[in-house]
């Protein structure tokens, strides 16, 4: 019952630009960087959150709603039935559990599956022509499991994958060279985990060719160094949980930022996890691991052919092969 129309309508309701609604699954440290980063950034208008825990979940959704009159206009919903997701157009799976210190994102595997076991069939009943986007570890297989229980075409099945691991390696390099990231396009790809690619042979910088100019100018480099950097990358989540419990904030941006380029047709080419049968001599079983892929309003539009030195393409199917035994173990 509204008891005060402060304002008096002179025309009908004018015709507004498409609803767009995201759910987030999973009001962790995670969940809730993802969804105040969607906020701030004006990426829905309506944005559902679900999770387990109720008392949690209404004190988060509170929380945001709170922050109203410094956002712009979205409204916020919260339950732990998943009915609150119905017409979503995209859903993000945060929900599961967590690295502890010094423990690799695949020994989640099993508590999580379980997990999506109860989270993905609603959500893909509730929502079947959303895109999912999967977040919670170990990515990549997690990703594979949606995309088996939800039954949905692999193009609106993706993992957030190695978006986060190349902003760490386009940062790292950023700030060895002293330059802007977003200036560097750089690329890690494969596993989002221990045994990821960095594809050096495509680095560049404002548009120069890093390892190509450094060898026209015969200017000497160190493997070594190249490899400390990967390294580094590699360990940046470690370190990250070993210093404050978990990460989230990078996750939060990552997440959004694939968020804007799915639901505003963007068609901007990012790391993420697809399904990667058949691309750079990936070939045994369906396997998902990030790739350069175009992003779009129909979620996964193509994947782009990088040069690959042999070295970085035998990496990569090495990373795949790692996938695909964690995978096997599934008997999905
Ligand atoms: P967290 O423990 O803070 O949050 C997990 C949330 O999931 C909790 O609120 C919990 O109540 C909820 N939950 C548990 N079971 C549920 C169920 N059945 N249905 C709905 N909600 C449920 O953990 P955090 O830090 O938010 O991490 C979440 C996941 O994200 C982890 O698997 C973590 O490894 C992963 N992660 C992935 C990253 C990536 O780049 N892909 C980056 C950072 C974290
Ligand atoms: C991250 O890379 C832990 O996967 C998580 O931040």
């Amino acid at each position: 019952q509204i008891f005060f129309k402060p304002i008096q309508n002179t025309s009908p309701p004018s015709p507004t630009k498409r609803h767009t609604k995201i759910s987030v699954i999973g009001t962790g440290n995670v969940g809730m960087a993802i969804a105040q980063t969607i906020l701030t950034q004006d990426l829905a208008d309506e944005l559902a959150l679900v999770d387990a825990i109720p008392d949690k979940l209404r004190g988060e959704m509170l929380d945001l709603q709170h922050a109203a009159a410094f956002l712009p206009r979205t409204k916020i919903l919260a339950s732990t039935d998943y009915s609150v997701t119905v017409g979503s157009d995209l859903c993000i799976v945060t929900a599961g559990a967590r690295q502890i210190a010094g423990e690799s994102r695949l020994n989640l595997l099993q508590r999580n599956v379980t997990m999506f076991q109860g989270i993905i069939p609603p959500l893909a009943r509730y929502s079947p022509d959303a895109i999912l986007m999967i977040v919670s570890n170990p990515v990549d297989v997690l990703t594979y499991v949606a995309w088996k229980l939800s039954g949905f075409p692999s193009n609106r099945v993706i993992g957030s994958g190695t978006n986060l691991d190349s902003s760490r390696f386009r940062f790292l390099i950023a700030d060895h060279v002293d330059v802007n990231a977003q200036d560097v396009q750089a690329y890690i790809v494969g596993e989002h985990g221990d045994s990821s690619v960095a594809l050096w042979s495509s680095i560049s910088v404002g548009g120069v060719p890093v390892l190509s100019f450094l060898e026209k100018q015969q200017i000497p480099y160190e493997k070594d160094a190249l490899e400390k950097i990967h390294k580094a990358v590699v360990e940046s989540a470690y370190e990250v949980i070993s210093l404050k419990g978990y990460t989230s904030w990078a996750i939060g941006y990552s997440a959004a930022n694939l968020a804007r380029s799915i639901l505003r047709d963007q068609r901007k080419i990012h790391p993420v996890s697809v399904l990667a049968n058949g691309f750079y001599g990936i070939g045994d079983g369906d396997v998902f691991l990030s790739l350069p892929a175009q992003l779009g309003r129909g979620g996964v539009l193509g994947v782009t052919n990088v040069h690959l030195t042999d070295e970085e393409a035998q990496r990569l199917r090495n990373s795949a092969k790692t996938i695909s035994e964690v995978q096997n173990q599934l008997g999905l």
